[in-house]
């Protein structure tokens, strides 16, 4: 058995996202038992938590630490203690000033609602049941980047916030859509609003170029107010959806809720070739389940599965994890924010161990599953 060494930055951060990162790590870890690897696990300060302590929610040393990682693992950032400080200053201005300096412009969004959580799908099942798309958002640009201004006050304010594209910027994000939607059903859908913005107008025209060098890809463009309402009427047409920065921020929450809760959703963040990517589930830092015990993990342990699979190609037991986890929802086990009528309701550390346990007994078994370690 040959396994791998990988170093991976782990950033709690605040809330809820130590609990959840915690229950991801112990998956890790066991994992890496099982099959021979070894994941250096690296933590680091982050969001809030390093506001607190030392000042910065991106410290120079965490910045240094993810650079030289293999992989980083995110928990959840912001909270109402750090609400009131300036744009600038903020736990949310760690995660942007993350992703400029790591140039992480895909953000993949994988929407696989879970069959045993069909039920707390606000669709009706026979509307969710299959669905599994993907949401690729461009990270790097966008009103996200442009320039912030923020001026007068008492009744007398402007601000202005300015959306840039380049050609270029549209073009990698595209590529990258057009070879998964190659890899998956062939389906690219577009989502702009063209009809309006400039940086729209650019971005159809810019992917409806590339479209030309994927030719056995089916392209259509949605404008964002339809792509908001297809979602919720008919989500088993996507494949993989294509996304500017804040439409994609957008219509990912909504993707969340049909399957089921935010909580479910993991997401990659990546850039140039041979450079660390980031896995964090997309929920924020839920402040009043914080240090209770109580949020679901899943988002946390599907991104861990996530990285795994996406930057170690450990697909095998990417698949492990999973299907442990569905085994446990199968079973009736949930935490509270997942929960229906009739569920078995446990805690998040108690849910992670039910999922360990699946882990432990999944891989004695392993010959039955055809696992082959
Ligand atoms: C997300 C979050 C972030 C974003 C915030 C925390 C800056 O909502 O990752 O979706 O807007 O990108
Ligand atoms: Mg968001």
């Amino acid at each position: 058995m040959s396994g791998i060494r990988k170093t991976i930055a782990v950033l709690p951060g605040d809330g809820i996202g130590p609990e959840v990162t915690r229950a991801a790590l112990e998956l890790l870890e066991d994992c890496a038992a099982a099959f021979g690897h070894h994941f250096e696990l690296r933590g680091l300060p982050f969001g809030g938590a390093a506001i607190d302590h030392a000042g910065s929610p991106l410290p120079a040393e965490t910045l240094a630490g993810c650079r030289s990682a293999d992989a980083i693992l995110l928990g959840a950032i912001g909270g109402p203690r750090w609400d009131a400080l300036p744009l600038a200053k903020r736990p949310e201005s760690g995660l942007l000033g993350l992703r400029k300096e790591l140039g992480l412009y895909i953000n993949l969004r994988p929407i696989r609602p879970r069959p045993a959580l069909h039920g707390i799908s606000p669709l009706r099942p026979e509307r969710v049941s299959g669905c599994d798309f993907e949401i690729v958002r461009e990270l790097a640009g966008d009103i996200y980047f442009g320039e912030h201004e923020l001026r007068g006050e008492n009744g007398n304010g402007r601000a202005r916030d300015v959306a840039v594209y380049s050609t270029a910027e549209i073009e990698r994000i595209a590529r990258y859509a057009f070879g998964r939607a190659a890899a998956r059903q062939h389906r690219l859908a577009s989502v702009d609003k063209a009809n309006v913005l400039a940086t729209s107008v650019l971005w159809r025209q810019t992917v409806t170029s590339v479209a030309r060098d994927f030719p056995g890809v089916a392209l259509e463009h949605l404008y964002v107010d339809n792509a908001a309402m297809q979602i919720m009427l008919r989500p088993k047409q996507f494949d993989v959806m294509l996304t500017s920065n804040l439409f994609g921020d957008i219509l990912s929450d909504e993707a969340a809720a049909i399957a089921g809760s935010i909580g479910l959703i993991p997401s990659m963040s990546r850039g140039a070739a041979g450079t660390p990517a980031l896995y964090e589930p997309i929920h924020g830092s839920a402040p009043s389940l914080a240090g209770k015990d109580v949020a679901c993990p899943l988002g946390a342990i599907y991104s861990a599965c996530l990285m795994l699979r996406e930057s170690f190609g450990l697909e095998n037991e990417a698949q492990v994890l999973e299907s442990a986890a569905d085994r446990v929802l199968e079973r009736g086990y949930r935490t509270m924010d997942i929960a229906e009528q009739g569920s078995r309701v446990l805690r998040c550390s108690e849910f992670t161990n039910h999922i360990r346990g699946e882990v432990r007994d999944a891989l004695m078994h392993s010959e039955r599953y055809g696992w082959g370690v």
